[in-house]
């Protein structure tokens, strides 16, 4: 009976298959351990015959020994080659990595802060949900502008005051005056929304920078120059550029600047801008008899085509990871 286990187990571990790490320590548990096979052999041996007790205890100790012979063998062999592998394989390809970019609205954004900041703006901001008064009338919206109608604002049900979605960031121009003193000189990005139908110059969701220079004597001229240089270092010198006399009810007079679209004969507008008329400066508590200004509103999607070379402004916007990646 003994005889017989400790002979198949002598043969189970002259055959045994060791890998691994994993298996070696399989094998340990099976055969080594104190709750192993041969253990449990070692335990039965009080109830051998004494005439047998003598070939058994030795067979069992061969066993014993042999079976932990097999096991320091493979361990020093599993050490031994642990001991040669290089920690870093040279050899192995690269993991890769997808590293995300910013989105080229973005870039632009960034960009034109830098570039305004280096000319002495600050940077603020307002809210996207906004009321009329900030949006219209504060900025010299006659009450019957087209521009509240429905078709081009969106409107927010609210019981007490009425509330649209910003359809530029000019309020922000009016809370800014709000809160700080004459001189001022800030810029104002953000997002606005109009109710339009896309085309490929158009979104319903955009974004804009406005510009608010108040101080003494502030002139006309100063804008233009201000916006050629603007452009000049936003695209070089190569830069075709012309103005043209416009109409917002909340400059006077008012301009807007086009810029020949890389590569083709077409012109887009890119800002509008004039001179802070003088019942937004009163909106805004600041005393028009003393002071004077200029603002100007720039659509950011459009700097980022001309920046780009996309002719579509919508491909901005479907976020084609093939488009983003060249940006
Ligand atoms: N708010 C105007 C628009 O969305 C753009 C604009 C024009 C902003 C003239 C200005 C400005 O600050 O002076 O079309």
């Amino acid at each position: 009976m003994m005889l017989e286990q400790i002979k198949s187990i002598t043969s189970e571990i002259d055959n045994v298959v060791i890998n691994s790490k994993d298996d070696l320590e399989n094998y340990k548990l099976k055969y080594l351990v104190k709750k192993g096979l041969i253990q449990g052999l070692l335990l039965q041996m009080k109830d051998v015959p004494k005439e047998e007790k003598k070939e058994v205890g030795m067979l069992l100790n061969v066993l014993k020994k042999k079976a932990e012979a097999i096991y320091d063998e493979f361990e020093n062999k599993f050490k031994e080659q642990e001991a040669n592998t290089p920690t870093i394989d040279l050899t192995l390809p690269g993991r890769v990595s997808n590293i995300g970019s910013k989105h080229p609205v973005t870039q632009t954004i960034d960009l034109m802060i830098e570039i305004f900041r280096d000319m002495g703006f600050a940077v603020a901001e307002g809210p996207d949900i906004e009321d009329s008064y900030h949006n219209f009338d504060a900025l010299n919206f006659p009450p019957d502008h087209p521009a509240r109608d429905m078709q081009d604002t969106f409107f927010i049900k609210s019981d007490n005051e009425e509330l649209v979605l910003r359809t530029h960031t000019s309020p922000v121009q009016i809370r800014v005056m709000e809160n700080m003193k004459a001189p001022i000189k800030t810029i104002m990005p953000g997002r606005v929304y109009r109710n339009e139908a896309l085309d490929a110059t158009h979104l319903a969701e955009f974004h804009q920078i406005e510009g608010l220079y108040i101080d003494e004597n502030v002139s006309m001229s100063e804008l233009k120059a201000m916006m050629m240089t603007f452009a000049k270092k936003l695209y070089g010198d190569n830069l075709e550029f012309r103005f043209r006399p416009s109409f917002f009810p909340f400059t006077e007079p008012s301009a807007e600047m086009d810029i020949r679209r890389p590569g083709t004969k077409k012109w887009m507008e890119v800002v509008g801008c004039g001179m802070v008329h003088p019942n937004v400066l009163r909106a805004g508590g600041i005393d028009p008899e003393k002071y004077s200004g200029f603002a100007f509103g720039f659509g950011i999607e459009r700097i980022t085509m001309i920046r780009t070379s996309l002719d579509d402004i919508r491909a901005l916007y479907e976020n084609d990871i093939r488009v983003l990646k060249q940006f």
